[in-house]
């Protein structure tokens, strides 16, 4: 196992959480060495010398060997992961935005320069599905993934058919408590939600596509009428994920608002949960359920691949090749 030095982009919700729980995990040998921030005139939980605002000081250090990155803007966290990338350092990011948009040239830096790229923290928070996708199912037949896969738009749904709050109240709240993005149309409008639907069609059936050839609906158009209706009737509305394999081949996936019965798994997943479902032929169907937000699920799960890289782990993308005929057609979620 390796020491890790880390450059350290970011110092919000999760990067705070990410220190905290370092520092409650003694067994990782795992330290953050510099931190990379944007704002001057923030107070710091931490001595002033830790922090730059030059993210070349990160960069260009040889003794950081990896970056996590965890700020809000994914184009700029595009290029630090590239840059990172490019100069051998290993690379720990939450940012599903940035990944999704920018998964195949990613991809082909990984595999041409072998440096480990990993973000079990981008899809489902602290649920260990990215590389459970990427490994368990590998010689299994996975036939489908479905889930909740936003915190945000969970902790409202729920708020609104639990608590009969409406809507603004409980979007306020999903944002005071770190679930929601800074933009938070972005989960409202299912727009992360897909994100993390590309991730996982790339891990689960080797489809890489981009994010907006994915149906996604999300939720600003369910009324308090439409959640009270939908609990009369005995139902429960959530914003559902899902890929799944075509009997005559191909893939459909998109994100949804979809009624669900109280006798289904995704009934269960309350307040800023997720849930994912996946369904395969010999291993049946299995329901992974956890927290999908906040800073220290989220911080977990950036541990967990921090934990990784010191086993040497990086993600081999087996199914990519074998599944290079799936593709999803820009207009439609459904395909062959
Ligand atoms: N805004 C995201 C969510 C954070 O609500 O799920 C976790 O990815």
């Amino acid at each position: 196992r390796t020491d890790l030095n880390i450059g350290l982009f970011g110092f919000g919700v999760v990067g705070q959480g990410l220190h905290a729980v370092l520092a409650r995990t003694p067994g990782l040998r795992a330290r953050i060495g510099r931190i990379a921030v944007k704002n001057r005139g923030k107070a710091r939980s931490l001595p002033a010398e830790v922090f730059t605002y030059d993210k070349n000081d990160l960069l260009s250090d040889p003794g950081l060997t990896v970056i996590v990155e965890l700020i809000d803007d994914a184009d700029e966290a595009y290029l630090i992961v590239k840059e990172a990338l490019l100069r051998g350092k290993a690379v720990v990011t939450a940012n599903k935005k940035m990944l999704a948009e920018h998964l195949p040239e990613l991809i082909e830096i990984q595999q041409t320069t072998g440096t480990p790229l990993l973000y079990e923290s981008a899809a489902c928070a602290s649920l260990p599905v990215i590389r459970n996708l990427e490994e368990y199912y590998d010689t299994d037949l996975l036939e489908s993934v479905e889930g909740i896969v936003n915190g945000s738009t969970n902790y409202i749904l729920t708020a609104m058919h639990r608590d009969a709050q409406p809507y603004a109240a409980a979007l306020a709240r999903a944002q005071e408590l770190g679930f929601a993005e800074s933009d938070p149309a972005l989960d409202v409008e299912g727009l992360d939600a897909r994100n993390k639907l590309v991730l996982l069609l790339a891990h689960a059936f080797g489809a890489v596509v981009a994010p907006a050839e994915l149906l996604a609906v999300g939720i600003t158009s369910i009324s308090e009428l439409a959640t009270a209706y939908a609990r009369e009737q005995g139902l429960i509305i959530k914003l559902v994920a899902e890929a799944r394999r075509l009997p005559g081949g191909g893939l459909a996936a998109a994100v949804l608002p979809t009624l669900v019965r109280p006798g289904h798994e995704l009934a269960q997943v309350h307040d800023e949960f997720n849930g994912l479902i996946t369904q395969s032929t010999f291993a049946d169907r299995q329901f992974f359920l956890g927290r999908g937000a906040g800073a220290f699920p989220t911080a977990s799960a950036v541990l967990s691949d921090l934990s990784a890289l010191t086993y040497g782990y990086r993600y081999a993308y087996k199914k990519i090749h074998q599944n290079a005929h799936l593709v999803l057609a820009p207009d439609a979620a459904e395909v062959d």
